[in-house]
This record gives structure tokens, sequence and C-alpha cells, in this order.
């Protein structure tokens, strides 16, 4: 089967014409359902990286251009100007909220911050030594039972309650995460406090230097929503089936922690650690070119930008100011990783198959700055993809296109075969 135009030619010569979407920004897309039933083939796209999904209004990411906007606003201007409560509801709304709306917006959100003693009790109940990961999923799976006026998908009423709810508990269920990897019992959220003061003061117990508040403000804008990423498409397509949305959050969640996505920024840190001193950069460099070796630069590269991730340029800006407010002595690992960064940068691997440093390679100097354990970079990352993750769910609930995810495959396993009991193989 060969491409002409938008046109593909079957095996017997036959050319089908294919429908063109015009996307608004960035690459259109060819409509391929009919082409299996006149060509008798599947389209083969392993990673989905050839794949638009879904139509979406949300997020648009140019890879190239190292752009990303969120409902048309440039993410690095709302990072610079916005804050998380506002992103929230334009990610949500699709416009900028007024001055009345933004207003009882984070009023409505703090007033929400309280988890039902059910969830407290889910989070209290997981094992010592559990991932503050996977206390998040639980905690996640406990709330279709505790809050059923947030899960019917096809109502608008549960749509927006969900969305609130979710968005304002999950920094309380965070924060109760980490409370429980130290052993000690959850602290109840401030009202009085901004999204991100108030996460850090249920964490800690105090309230934090307002340079830490903005920079986690910051960082969970940046984080807010990424288009069809990994953890944003399980959603969706766990959502597809018509399941709850806090279930369909749970699924998500669990796709971030990996080391390939959410995960790499816990990863970073680790390998930052392990290299230790400029003399070792060599060493790991090489390993990481190696077609042998599994190991990989954590925080480098990127399925979409091939020129440079616009999250990552700001968080290493904000490392400096974090570093130098908060006088932590965590500067000689963001040293190492600039070291690193320039290592890595002028070598012709990382050249030529444009991989550069992406949203997770200084995030985590920062929340060590802030005082947070390795294991929280994750879950901190999906206190802010929470949002866009309830944004995608909306928008796949609204959508007439929506079809439950079902994707197929080129089968390579045996061919049909009998069965022979036990005794006679
Ligand atoms: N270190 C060394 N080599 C790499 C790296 C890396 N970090 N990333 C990609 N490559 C190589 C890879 O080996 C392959 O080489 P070759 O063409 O010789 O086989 C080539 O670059 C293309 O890589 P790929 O695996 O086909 O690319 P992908 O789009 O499937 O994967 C990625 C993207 C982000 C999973 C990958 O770059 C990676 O594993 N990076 C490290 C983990 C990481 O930082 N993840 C966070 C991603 S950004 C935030 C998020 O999504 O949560």
């Amino acid at each position: 089967m060969t491409k002409s135009g938008d046109k593909l030619v079957s095996r017997d010569g036959h050319s089908l014409p294919l429908a063109r979407r015009k996307a608004v920004l960035g690459a259109d897309a060819l409509e391929i359902t009919p082409v299996p039933p006149v060509t008798g083939a599947y389209s083969y796209d392993p990673g989905y990286a050839s794949t638009a999904s879904c139509t979406s209004r949300i997020t648009f990411v140019d890879g190239e251009g190292g752009v990303l906007l969120y409902r048309g606003y440039a993410a690095d201007d709302l990072a610079r100007h916005s804050n998380f409560a506002e992103v929230s509801w334009l990610l949500l709304n699709g416009e900028l909220p007024s001055h009345t709306e933004l207003q009882s917006f984070s009023e409505e959100l703090a007033g929400l911050r309280h988890c039902a003693p059910e969830v407290l009790d889910t989070i209290a109940a997981v094992p010592a030594g559990a991932h503050p990961m996977s206390t998040m999923t639980a905690a996640l799976s406990a709330m279709p039972a505790v809050y059923p006026e947030c899960t019917d998908p096809d109502d608008a009423d549960h749509r927006r309650r969900f969305s609130h709810r979710v968005i304002a508990n999950i920094a309380t269920v965070a924060a109760a995460a980490y409370r429980k990897t130290i052993g000690k019992p959850a602290i109840a959220p401030r009202k009085d406090l901004g999204y991100a003061a108030n996460l850090l003061y249920m964490m800690f117990g105090e309230e934090p230097n307002p340079v830490a508040s903005r920079a986690l403000d910051t960082l969970l804008v940046l984080h807010a929503d990424h288009e069809q990423n990994c953890s944003t498409s399980t959603v969706r397509i766990a959502g597809s089936s018509g399941v709850n949305p806090f279930s369909a959050l749970a699924a998500g969640c669990i796709a971030l922690w990996g080391p390939a996505h959410g995960g790499a920024n816990e990863a970073v840190i680790q390998m930052l650690e392990e290299i230790g001193a400029t003399e070792n950069i060599g060493e790991y460099v090489a390993r990481a070119k190696d077609p042998g070796d599994s190991f990989r630069l954590m925080g480098f590269g990127h399925r979409v930008y091939k020129n440079f991730d616009p999250r990552a340029t700001i968080i290493c800006g904000i490392c400096h100011e974090v570093l130098q407010e908060l006088k932590t002595g965590r500067g000689r690992l963001f040293t190492l990783a600039r070291q690193l960064e320039e290592i890595a940068l002028s070598d012709s691997y990382f050249k030529d198959r444009r991989l550069y440093p992406n949203v997770d390679f200084y995030s985590g100097i920062i929340y060590r700055a802030l005082g947070l354990p390795a294991t929280m970079f994750t879950p901190m990352f999906a206190v802010g993809r929470t949002v866009g993750w309830a944004a995608h769910w909306c928008e796949m609930h609204t959508d007439p296109e929506a079809r439950i995810g079902r994707p197929r495959q080129l089968y390579l396993g045996p061919t049909a075969r009998s069965y022979l009991p036990v005794g006679e193989r």
C-alpha cells in the first residue's frame, strides 16, 4: 500500500480517497476508518506515534517550535503571570475566568479541600512503605463510593462537581500520602492559603516561604496538561468504557508513575546522586549511548519536543531563584545537572537524535529544595496533571464522535491448533 496525496493505493491497485480533517494548528489528520475494509489491512503504529486518537480543543504542542498552548495561551506566559486556580478554570472551561468567576472558583476549591473520612481511612490503611503514587491511586479508587454525586459521565453537573472535587482533594490526598510515608497523621487543609501554599502546609505543618509556594504553583501550572500523553490517553481509554471518573484518573495515575513518563523526575535525582561528581558524567553519558545498556539519561528526550521543552527552560530559571532564596545547600545537584546538560548537548548522539532536557530534568531539584523526598516528585506531577486529566475526561464525554477505545493488533502468534489433554501430549 503506498501513499499518494491523500489517497491510499490498495494491493489490487484501487485508489482510496481519504478524508482530511483540518487542524486549527499543527498537522491535519487523515481518516483511516475506511482503510481496513478496502485494503484488508490495519494501520500499524507502535506507541501511536503517528495516530490522532481524538479531536481536542484543550492543549496544543508544537514539538519543533517548542510551543505549548493551553486553550491558545502560551503556558510560559501563564506560568509567569497566572496561577494554578486560574489555569485550572481555563483548562476546564476553555476561557479565562472573570474576576468574579475566579474568586468564586478559588473559594469553592478551598471549601472542597477536606477529604471524606473514608478517603483518609483508605490512606491510613495502605501498607507502611507504600509508594505515595500507590497511596494516591488507592485514595482515588475509594472516591466513587464516597462521592456518588460526581460519578455519572453523562450528567453535566456530575462532570463539573467531579472536576472541582478532584482538583481540590488531590492535593489533600498527596499531602496525606506523604505524611503516611513518615508515619505521621494527615494535616487538615486551610482555606485561607492559596492552592500550592496549602499543599506545602499540609505536608510540613508550617506556612511555607512565599518563594516556595510560588515555585510550586508555577510547577503545577507547567504540569497541568500536555495533550494526549501516556497518562491522559490512559484516562481517556479507561473513561471511554463509561467507568466513573475517579477510577479513570486512578488508571492515569498508574500510567504517570512509570519512569518513562512522570516517574522520570524521581529517576533524575537518583541518577544525579549516583553520578555524584563532574568527573563521572562521561561514564554515564557513554552508558546512555551504548545500545547494549538499558540505561538512559533520565529527564532527556521527548516523543514530541525535538528542539527544546519550553517547560524545562522555565523550570531551570526557577531553580536559580529557589536555590538562592531557600539556601538549602542543594546547589550541588543543580550544578551537576547543568554540566550534564552541557556535555550531552554537545554530543552527536544526543544532537542527532534531538534529545533535550525535558520537564522532569530540573523539577526534582526544585522539589528537593522545597524539602520533598524523591518519592513525592511524581505525586506533585500528578496533582498538577489532575486538571488536564479531568478536562480531557469531560471533553471526551461531550464528544459525539467518541467511542470506546479498542485498538486492533497485528497477530503474530500460533495458528489454530488442537488441544490435547496433558497425558496425550
Ligand atoms: N537517553 C539516551 N538515549 C535516548 C534517550 C535518553 N533519555 N531518549 C531517547 N533515546 C534514544 C533511543 O535509544 C533511540 O535511539 P535509537 O534511534 O538509536 O534506537 C532514540 O533516542 C529515540 O528514542 P525512542 O525511545 O524511540 O523515543 P520515544 O519517543 O519512544 O521515547 C521518551 C520518548 C521520553 C520515553 C524517551 O526519550 C525516554 O525514555 N527518556 C527518558 C525518560 C524521561 O525523561 N521521561 C520523561 C518524558 S517528559 C515528561 C513526561 O512525559 O512525563
